[in-house]
């Protein structure tokens, strides 16, 4: 098996620099639109386990990445705790149901993940067996407090007005909405190693938009709880997890602290200034500003270079975008981009 993931994210000697790239399944691919097209929506999509290892391996034919990552999203867990996802095309995700009083919070109900997500279980089954040892299988899932925005407003948001009015107003029940979120997603990380999930991913996407003593009290705090829990249950193999923090460049010390293996950045940071806060602590995910796969080859491998150049030669680094990239992006920078961290970073 191409180990060079794993390998990287426990800080050990790699031939050269592995990479994956966030959303590397999705709408920039046209293969990718067409199958969501035979699917009949992104949730159908996500919903069938055959056409989600369809899509989950579609990056893998195009281009030479080191993992693959399940395709699905962070929002499928509140949408099994009874919200109603839907997600439209120039609209995004939406709740039905969002929570609006202290009874919706009190009444959510706990997940059981094998009966509301064995769709997604059967999806990671389906992929290990399809990847046959090719390429590592990332897991994932949402953050408590970047599920939470989107439980609390209804849909994505630019001010996070309500879930910061509660988190201020009523921090107790904010912490209760946050302890249930949390169980659930422990539970269904849990399931997905179960299911043959090699390395876990925890988007916070939104920690960032918090002061340092709300992301501390807020976010940080269950990020910390979730790592000791996967820990403490991983019966001898160790799933590797990484911890991403949008806007989290203030916080490296305290997100290394929760014994997480790697940090994913993104692009506000560099990643010499990264390395010289939490030194071998963890492994560092990122960190290329997504806008560079605009421009033209030329400039995307000078990026790759300087971005290499800028960790160093180090153990320890995993090439990534700073965030998701987006659906306007030509496929062919994606290869320029795979192949010039390989080529560039090759061990000699
Ligand atoms: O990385 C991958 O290839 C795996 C797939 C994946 C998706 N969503 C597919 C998706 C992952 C890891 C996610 C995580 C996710 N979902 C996050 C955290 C990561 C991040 O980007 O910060 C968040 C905040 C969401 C919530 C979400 N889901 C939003 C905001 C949207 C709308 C995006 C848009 O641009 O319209 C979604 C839908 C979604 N999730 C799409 C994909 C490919 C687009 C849906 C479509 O095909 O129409």
């Amino acid at each position: 098996m191409n180990d060079r993931f794993l390998r990287a994210l426990r800080r050990q000697p790699v031939d050269c620099t592995p990479v994956w790239i966030m959303r590397q399944a999705g709408r920039y691919l046209p293969e990718y639109r067409k199958v969501r097209a035979q699917a009949g929506d992104f949730l159908a999509l996500c919903q069938s386990p055959e056409l989600a290892c369809e899509v989950t391996l579609q990056p893998l034919r195009r281009f030479d990445v080191d993992a693959a990552i399940l395709f699905s999203d962070i929002l499928t867990v509140p949408d099994a705790m009874g919200l109603g996802l839907s997600v439209q095309e120039g609209i995004g995700p939406r709740f039905e149901s969002p929570l609006r009083s202290r009874k919706d919070i009190e009444n959510l109900p706990a997940v059981n993940i094998e009966d509301e997500l064995g769709y997604v279980m059967e999806a990671v089954r389906l992929i290990r067996a399809e990847l046959d040892g090719k390429v590592p299988l990332i897991g994932f899932s949402g953050s408590p407090w970047t599920l939470a925005t989107y439980m609390v407003e209804g849909g994505g948001s630019k001010e996070f007005s309500r879930v910061k009015g509660l988190m201020h107003d009523r921090p107790g029940l904010m912490h209760e909405l946050l302890d249930k979120v949390c169980h659930a997603v422990i539970d269904y990380l849990s399931a997905q190693v179960n299911a043959g999930a090699q390395a876990l991913m925890v988007f916070d996407t939104w920690g960032g938009v918090l002061t340092t003593p709300d992301y501390l009290q807020f976010s940080l705090r269950y990020l910390h709880r979730i790592v000791s829990a996967l820990k403490a249950t991983a019966d001898g193999q160790h799933v590797p997890v990484i911890l991403f923090t949008k806007g989290g460049g203030n916080w490296l010390e305290p997100i290394a602290e929760t014994g997480c293996d790697a940090i994913g950045l993104d692009w506000t940071i560099s990643l010499s200034a990264a390395r010289k806060r939490v030194g071998h602590k963890v492994a560092l995910q990122g960190n290329m500003d997504p806008t560079v796969l605009y421009a033209s080859s030329g400039k995307v491998a000078r990026e790759v270079e300087r971005i290499l150049d800028d960790f160093g030669q180090a153990d320890g680094h995993v090439f990534n975008l700073g965030h998701g990239i987006h659906p306007g992006i030509e496929p062919d920078r994606v290869k320029t981009l795979v192949d010039t961290v390989h080529r560039a970073s090759k061990r000699t």
